[in-house]
């Protein structure tokens, strides 16, 4: 599939089949995330695969635990888009243990190496995080960048022995698309694009 292809209709993934995601096609979507731009070439990112039932099952009851508040309370969405995203994340939410795979990308505070910058973790994971999404949809799986897993995050830790030095930044939930994916709705060219002078 064409980059551009991918990159138009690469959109987020909320309801996947429970079909297992193959380790290869996993390490494909890894390989494509490495290949990224980074500072320095620093290549301060982890990724954690978490595909184990039993750490899907924990970790998503207790991310619901912590979502349970924002569900029972949370406004209805400005329009129909809004409303079905919404909708769309309280499934993924929901339904956390059954999405075959979750990658955790993580990053390390080494750059620059004199004196390094929280900024510069998240340069580092979200170009490579992007990356993957692209990779997974020219491939046929879905993806969904989350961050609501955070709710989780010691667990996660304890459960999959995170060393410490690493910070979890974006879970992707990562399955092949119950939905068909879709064109991304964006902004035109001409509200966003400036030539040399605003
Ligand atoms: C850093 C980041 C965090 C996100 N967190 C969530 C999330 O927690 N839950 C969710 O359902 N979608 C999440 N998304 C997906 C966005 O909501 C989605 O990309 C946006 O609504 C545009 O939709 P589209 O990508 O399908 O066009 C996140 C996206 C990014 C880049």
């Amino acid at each position: 599939m064409d980059v551009f292809e991918a990159m138009d209709t690469c959109t987020a993934m909320r309801y996947f089949k429970e079909d297992p995601v193959p380790r290869e096609v996993l390490e494909k979507l890894i390989y494509a995330a490495t290949r990224a731009s980074n500072p320095g070439n620093s290549q301060g990112w982890a990724f954690l695969v978490i595909d184990d039932p039993q750490v899907k099952q924990i970790v998503g009851d207790k991310v619901l635990q912590g979502m349970a508040p924002f569900f029972a309370n949370r406004p209805p969405g400005q329009d129909g888009v809004e409303e079905r995203m919404l909708q769309g994340a309280e499934h993924l939410a929901k339904n956390f243990a059954k999405v075959p795979a979750w990658i955790v990308g993580m990053a390390r505070k080494v750059y620059p190496p004199h004196d390094p910058q929280e900024s510069f973790m998240h340069s580092t994971i979200y170009p490579a995080a992007q990356n993957m999404i692209v990779a997974a949809r020219a491939m046929g799986v879905g993806t969904c960048f989350t961050t609501f897993p955070g709710h989780a995050e010691p667990e996660i830790r304890e459960l999959c022995n995170v060393p410490e030095d690493l910070h979890m930044f974006v879970y992707v939930a990562v399955g092949y698309p119950q939905r068909r994916f879709m064109p991304v709705k964006r902004k035109p060219m001409e509200e966003v694009l400036t030539w040399n002078r605003f």
